[in-house]
């Protein structure tokens, strides 16, 4: 099958290449490189070279539907974005050029190219906003309210692909993603706190917890994120997903889990907390286990072993 992914030399959007190479899909990956790099398509270049085309472009620019209509898909899966929440309330303007004019240049390729699917990367810690901690874990029926220009951008994403999709029947599947986590994620970034975690551990550099380390995340396995868009392929037409574990793990919890699986027994540094966070967060992932037939495979603990694995021989390598 044809196949294109934005964003693909991203974090999630590498670890999704692998599994279609594998599958024998041909990938045509449409990157700009600020965040991702050529090195995460290694394995996928390694595993069929000659099935993956890798176009240096931002989605922003008209070339992406140019490139999407000659490439001719069947399904195209969005990833590619402004990621920084924080970045958006500085700039909503860049926010909304990247993740809606950027999403209507592939939605347009997708319309020429008589696409049968897309499926959308959204962000279930931003949508719904502050989670009634009575409703968690939250299902698609919670109630939508953004409190950031990136939930406001990532949910109208969703509304825009379900628009096409009975406009001219570019079928449609939206992923509300956890907090995903895994190889590959940028220790320097700000969204990924085990990201950050692991690099500063191995470093032998003290983890800062902001606030009480009582606020929850879901973390979600990246290689159990890339399944759930695969498995999107085939089914989910117009709905909403919930990609998520649905378990609440606190941040002083994730510390102590992380800083075990390395042999440190320091305390974290303590920081004030930071406002404009979410206290807890958690997604049900019921519906997606329903329609799409997907569950989380990896345990906390699990992927933490092997986040710190990949870490780890990062850094021996560099060294
Ligand atoms: N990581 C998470 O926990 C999480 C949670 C919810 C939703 N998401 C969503 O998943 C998707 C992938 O996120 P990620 O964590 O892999 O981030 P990432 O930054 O690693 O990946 C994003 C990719 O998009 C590319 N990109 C950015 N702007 C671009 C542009 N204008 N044109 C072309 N390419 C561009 C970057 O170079 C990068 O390779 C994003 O849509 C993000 O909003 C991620």
């Amino acid at each position: 099958m044809r196949v294109v992914v934005t964003g693909g030399a991203g974090f999630i959007g590498s670890a999704l290449v692998d599994q279609l190479v594998k599958r024998g899909d041909q990938v045509l990956v449409i990157d700009n490189f600020s965040a991702g790099s050529e090195k995460n398509l290694e394995e996928a270049k390694n595993a069929s070279a000659k099935e993956l085309v890798i176009e240096n472009c931002d989605i922003r620019n008209s070339e992406t539907t140019k490139l999407i209509t000659d490439y001719g898909p069947s399904v195209i899966f969005h990833l590619a974005a402004q990621v920084d929440v924080r970045a958006s309330v500085e700039d909503p303007l860049n926010d909304l050029e990247t993740n809606l004019v950027g999403l209507i240049r592939v939605l347009e390729g997708g319309r020429k190219a008589e696409t049968t699917k897309i499926v959308l990367a959204s962000s279930g810690g931003t949508i719904y906003g502050e989670p009634d901690s009575k409703q968690l874990p939250l299902n698609e029926d919670a109630p939508w309210n953004p409190l950031s220009p990136y939930g406001v951008s990532k949910l109208a994403g969703g509304l825009y692909v379900n628009t096409y999709s009975s406009l001219h029947g570019l079928r449609g599947t939206t992923l509300a993603l956890a907090n995903v986590y895994g190889p590959r994620q940028d220790p320097h970034g700000e969204a990924g706190v085990v990201a950050i975690f692991a690099g500063k551990l191995l470093n032998g550099e003290p983890c800062t917890i902001y606030g009480t380390g009582m606020q929850t995340r879901d973390f979600v396995y990246v290689d159990d994120v890339a399944s759930a868009f695969v498995a999107a392929i085939e089914s989910g037409d117009g709905k909403l997903l919930n990609i998520g574990t649905g378990t609440e793990t606190s941040i002083q919890y994730l510390y102590e889990e992380m800083a075990l699986a390395s042999g440190i027994e320091s305390a974290p540094e303590k920081g004030a907390e930071r406002s404009g966070e979410i206290e807890r967060s958690s997604l049900d992932p019921s519906l997606a286990k329903k329609i799409l037939g997907w569950t989380p495979q990896t345990n906390l603990r699990d992927g933490i072993h092997s986040t710190l694995g990949w870490f780890k021989s990062k850094k021996e390598e560099s060294s």
